[in-house]
């Protein structure tokens, strides 16, 4: 008999319970603090596993307290939420997804790893794959932004990265994939809403992420706060049980999200905290984060015959297996016994300092405003966000003090030390408060170039964090009124700096300014990758993976939409459009200037059909016709024209990047595979029909900005 079988043969039921239950715990001076338990619980082995504690001296003492004091030895798990870094803080994912390189997004999540296992972690609860085509809601910061195709290579990367080849060593994580699933389209964007999507949205755009999760290997997954029509994920024995370990063979540990088993109660659908835990647990859930419905609840739904001892020791077996597998039973100290090498975080923070530095998108760039001219002799900085050192962090921050980023002040004063830096907040980020914008302006009377940033504060993005109104908080719109007249009446270009974790709704904005950048929330070396790109020490190469609306009316608004039987046309007003505003985004998916300027000269296919398992190639021939060097990001999408069903007017297939110096010109090749073409029938079956299909290439999602042409599926 194998350990596990051993154990679970030895186990009471109060042990196998304590299995089945995560705790959040906190380390202060007077010791740990266990939520509404003690840690007289790990000894008596009724608490399996922690989250949110750090430090490799904490989480040691509590592993100590399980594996030496406890009756049958079993280690705990100990997780926390590392989302983009754990004290070295990277992009936010949203910002991190704007990079489109597949090799980055899994070395930060390497990196994030390594430096969570060295403070005794064994388990994250990321990667999120939720796919957000809403900013109103405020989790959008945490995923990949709007596209079903692009969560899915995030998905990939982040798993491979946080759980490395091998998953007992002693720098890996388990990585846990959430939120199981389509939580982001909660009604109004209203943060834990309900949700009511179609079978084939929630095949086509949320499920997709989640199953790339699953071939890439994760070792657990999280269901969503969010019922779906009724049927709330923590007990969803449709998605858990039926597609997720069923069709996908998912194997591994699903933990609920934080009291969510309890909240069962609320969704109305559980008369009680054991009622609560029954349906969980038959559904698949493993572990009860936070709501000890499964200690409290499951001995009366044993006694009720709503759970049997049969699907305890299921999960039981899980749980141990995963713990087997992070080597925890081998070494519980493995992770968080040798400190990280002299010199590895500053090599980390050269990383976030980099991928900051691409994850910037330049929105705007009239007249050249960027980068600033070298002959600049004083720089107005002024917003709120301008020396917001906090705020850079963005809405997870793990381990990640608040003194340890460098905000835009500090930065660009280290990165131009001849030219005279002069700040002024001009305004909170939140508030009434106007009085400093007098000053704000006063601050800008001689200068050269003024970068006015502005935005949200860091949790106004992440968990509990929508916005009806995603615009500029506070005063800041008056603020940047009276700057803009400030600019405009001395000549001086108007650098716009936009920190948050969602697109903003800012089309004044966008008008006022001369440059517009987005620098969503970038982390510890914020403030020295915006110098970088505002300096031209680095071209900017950031996408946006999110439309940014003109109106919070249009929302969503996305490129994969499908089309209407009564396009858009002006001179037609029976046809789809607002009578107030543009159907089309502000800046399109995948929009983002550099400082070169690059033309796409030519597509081409390799061949001019395609059949089932095949692939071809795409070329696309561009030309940097700028005066600065690019990297350029080139997009391909394809369109089905004819189906049995409407297809989305763009689908995403490939994206590829291409450097340019100026005057340069090159050519991208992207795969374009027959497979891809494959949709979801009339049944919700896959098929391939045979048919024209277009495809196209070019800078973003914006179809005037394409190349096109066709091919045949055969
Ligand atoms: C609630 C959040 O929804 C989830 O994403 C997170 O992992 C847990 N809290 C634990 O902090």
């Amino acid at each position: 008999m194998g350990r596990i079988d051993k154990l679970i043969g030895e186990m009471t039921l109060a042990e196998k319970l304590g299995q089945l239950t995560m705790t959040a715990s906190s380390y202060t001076v007077t010791g740990p603090v266990i939520a509404g338990d003690s840690t007289d619980a790990i000894r008596a082995g009724t608490i399996g596993n922690l989250l949110n504690m750090v430090g490799p001296g904490p989480v040691h003492e509590m592993q100590r307290l399980a594996v030496e004091e406890s009756r049958l030895g079993i280690p705990l798990l100990i997780g926390l939420d590392i989302i983009h870094g754990h004290s070295t803080l990277f992009p936010i994912p949203l910002a991190e997804a704007a990079v489109f390189d597949p090799a980055t997004w899994t070395l930060t999540a390497r990196e994030a790893a390594r430096e969570g296992a060295a403070d005794g972690l064994a388990m994250t609860f990321a990667p999120m794959l939720d796919v957000s085509r809403d900013p109103r809601w405020g989790r959008t910061a945490e995923g990949s932004g709007e596209d079903p195709w692009l969560a899915t290579l995030i998905a990939r990367s982040k798993v491979l990265g946080f759980q490395g080849e091998d998953l007992a060593a002693a720098d890996t994580l388990a990585a846990c994939a959430k939120h199981f699933c389509a939580y982001s389209p909660v009604a109004g964007g209203r943060e834990y809403a309900s949700v009511d999507i179609s079978e084939r949205t929630l095949r086509e755009v949320h499920l997709p992420a989640f199953e790339a999760a699953v071939r890439a290997g994760v070792v657990s997954v999280m269901p969503a706060f969010t019922d779906l029509a009724g049927l709330p994920m923590t007990c969803h024995t449709g998605l858990l049980r039926d597609y997720l370990r069923g069709q996908l063979g998912f194997e591994g540990v699903i933990v609920s999200d934080y009291n969510a088993i309890a909240e069962l109660i609320k969704h109305g659908v559980a008369e009680d905290l054991a009622d609560a835990a029954a349906r969980a647990l038959s559904a698949g859930v493993d572990i009860d984060m936070m709501s000890d419905a499964y200690r409290r609840g499951l001995p009366v739904a044993l006694e009720r015959g709503t759970a049997s001892l049969a699907q305890i020791d299921t999960a039981v077996r899980r749980v141990l297996t995963l713990k087997e597998r992070l080597g925890l039973f081998d070494d519980p100290y493995r992770r968080g016994s040798t400190p990280e090498a002299a010199g590895t975080t500053a090599q980390r923070r050269a990383l976030a300092r980099s991928v900051a530095a691409r994850s910037i998108v330049l929105l705007k760039n009239d007249g050249a405003a960027l980068p600033l001219a070298a002959a600049l002799r004083n720089i107005a900085v002024v917003g709120p966000l301008a020396a917001a050192t906090g705020e850079m962090r963005g809405p997870w921050w793990a381990a990640g003090t608040e003194e340890m980023n460098v905000n835009v002040v500090d930065g660009l004063r280290a990165a131009l030390p001849g030219v005279e830096i002069r700040h002024a907040a001009g305004t909170t980020i939140e508030g009434d408060d106007r009085s400093g914008i007098a000053a704000a302006v006063a601050a800008c009377e001689g200068a050269g170039a003024i970068v006015l940033c502005l935005g949200e504060a860091a949790v106004m993005s992440g968990e509990a964090a929508s916005r009806a109104d995603p615009g500029l908080p506070g005063q800041q719109r008056a603020l940047a009124e009276a700057v803009a007249a400030h600019a405009r009446a001395h000549r001086v270009p108007l650098i716009g700096v936009l920190f948050s974790g969602r697109p903003l709704v800012i089309p004044w904005l966008a008008e006022q300014s001369d440059a517009l950048v987005a620098a969503w929330f970038l982390g510890c070396e914020a403030g020295n990758a915006l110098a970088d790109v505002l300096t031209g020490t680095v071209s900017p190469s950031g996408r946006t993976p999110m439309s940014w609306p003109r109106s919070v009316g249009q929302v969503p608004v996305f490129f994969g939409q499908r089309p209407t039987g009564r396009p858009a046309d002006p001179k037609d007003k029976f046809t789809s459009k607002y009578l107030d505003v543009a159907n089309d985004p502000l800046y399109p998916f995948g929009h983002g200037l550099t400082y070169g300027q690059v033309t796409i000269d030519k597509l081409g296919v390799s061949a001019a059909t395609i059949q089932p398992g095949q692939t071809i190639t795409v070329s696309v021939a561009l030309t940097n016709i700028g005066r600065r060097a690019a990297e350029e990001t080139v997009f391909l999408f394809t369109r089905d024209k004819v189906a049995s069903v409407a297809r989305p007017l763009l689908e995403l297939r490939g994206f590829a990047k291409i450097t340019l110096a100026p005057g340069a010109s090159g050519v991208v090749h992207l795969p374009l595979s027959a497979n891809d073409l494959r949709f979801l029938g009339p049944d919700l079956e896959p098929v391939f029909e045979p048919g024209e299909v277009e495809v196209l290439a070019g800078p973003c999602a914006d179809r005037a900005q394409l190349l096109a042409t066709t091919i045949v599926l055969e």
